[in-house]
């Protein structure tokens, strides 16, 4: 699929080897939530536009290059995108946070919104929504619905495991937009895990059963 791309960095793969691992506790599974975010921010910022700039150093006159473009928007999904939120910000230090909360209603099995909050001038910048597992796809396909009616033009999602399920209503839902993941897993299992996975990643982040 031309709108995937896995971010095979040895770093990156090396942590998430680690995340998966049932043995990692949660302090370490969060720092390398964390450490492997700031690596995707890294990596997905590569093509940032720049803007060609005069400056004068103690030495004479040169030109320079800033980050042109637009402004960027974090949207974390509550909650296991929270635990995204930090890596991609030491990267990002001036994005602004929009958060969106939802839960799967038990009847219909659809995503509902609970809570959410957008920066103001959330159709001037660049979203990036952030939730570590791409499963069904219900609730990425719901939040990205949801930025579109608020305004936002531009969007890219980061996961840390997509199923290929995921990623096929992904596609068919909303075909232009950039999904940037560490690996695609083989599949989901009957309880909608991914396979093989790493488990209940808001758990696993907050030390919660
Ligand atoms: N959400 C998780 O946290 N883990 C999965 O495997 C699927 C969805």
């Amino acid at each position: 699929m031309e709108s995937v791309q896995t971010l095979d960095h040895p770093l990156i793969q090396h942590k998430l080897t680690l995340l998966r691992d049932r043995t990692t506790g949660t302090k370490e599974f969060r720092m390398l939530v964390e450490e492997v975010s700031m690596l995707m921010a890294y990596e997905i910022t590569r093509l940032m536009p720049l803007r060609e700039v005069e400056i004068e150093t103690p030495i004479t006159k040169t030109k320079g290059y800033l980050i042109a473009g637009k402004k960027m928007s974090l949207v974390p999904i509550l909650r296991a995108g929270l635990g995204m939120v930090d890596g991609m910000l030491s990267i990002l230090p001036a994005a602004k946070v929009g958060h969106i909360g939802l839960y799967r209603d038990p009847k219909t099995l659809k995503p509902v919104e609970y809570y959410s909050k957008m920066p103001q001038d959330l159709p001037e910048r660049e979203v990036i929504v952030l939730d570590p597992m791409l499963a069904t796809g219900g609730s990425v396909c719901q939040a990205i619905h949801m930025l579109k009616g608020w305004g936002a033009e531009q969007i890219k999602f980061v996961c840390l495991l997509a199923a290929p399920e995921g990623l096929e209503r992904l596609h068919k839902e909303h075909p232009e937009i950039m999904v940037y993941t560490a690996a695609i897993d083989e599949r989901l299992n009957e309880k909608s895990y991914i396979v093989p996975g790493l488990g209940d990643a808001g758990d696993r982040l907050f030390g919660t059963k």
